[in-house]
């Protein structure tokens, strides 16, 4: 499992950027679990199901990304799956704070445990999961931001409308 990589996150929801980030791990790594967070303390906007089917809808096409969820803390479910390759995105300055901490402090927990970060395509570098809630709640499109079956999910979702799985 040596060329295996773990992209955690919330994913609420899944943008274009994110997708980006995993198109790209996807060519440099044998493998990527894309792990949703289910239960940190972080309150999400869409649920657990509904931000792992947004997940496992955008990612479909790439034969070696498994969409996964973890509970806890990060650096125990990295260590259960034997993958020692953590993956993060850095898309400006203001990123980085937050990202050192978290780092650091898994680092601290798990020294086995490497966190890599890639940097997103320059044009979704100030697109966030917060600004993707904010213009849809608003009733702007959303198109430019997310991947068209999150859009569509997104949709479904202000319609009333049940998803099918
Ligand atoms: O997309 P996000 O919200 O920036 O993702 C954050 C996430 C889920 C990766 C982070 O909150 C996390 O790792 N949570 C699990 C709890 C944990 O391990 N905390 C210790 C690191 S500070």
């Amino acid at each position: 499992m040596r060329h295996s990589a773990i992209y955690p996150g919330s994913f609420d929801p899944l943008t274009s950027g994110h997708l980006d980030l995993i198109e790209r791990a996807s060519h440099i790594f044998d493998h990527v679990v894309v792990a949703v967070g289910v239960n940190s303390r972080k309150k999400t906007f869409f649920s657990a199901e509904e931000r792992i089917e947004m997940v496992k809808s955008s990612v479909k096409s790439l034969k070696n990304v498994r969409v996964d969820s973890f509970n806890g803390l990060l650096v125990n479910y990295a260590r259960a799956k034997k993958i020692h390759v953590l993956l993060r995105g850095l898309r400006a300055f203001s990123d980085f704070e937050y990202e050192f901490q978290m780092a650091l402090a898994n680092r601290k927990l798990a020294p086995e445990i490497e966190m890599i970060f890639l940097m997103p395509k320059e044009t979704h570098s100030y697109i966030s999961s917060s600004t993707v809630r904010e213009i849809s709640d608003r009733g702007g499109d959303i198109s430019q931001f997310v991947p068209p079956s999150v859009k569509k999910f997104i949709e479904r979702k202000k319609s009333g409308v049940r998803s099918k799985n």
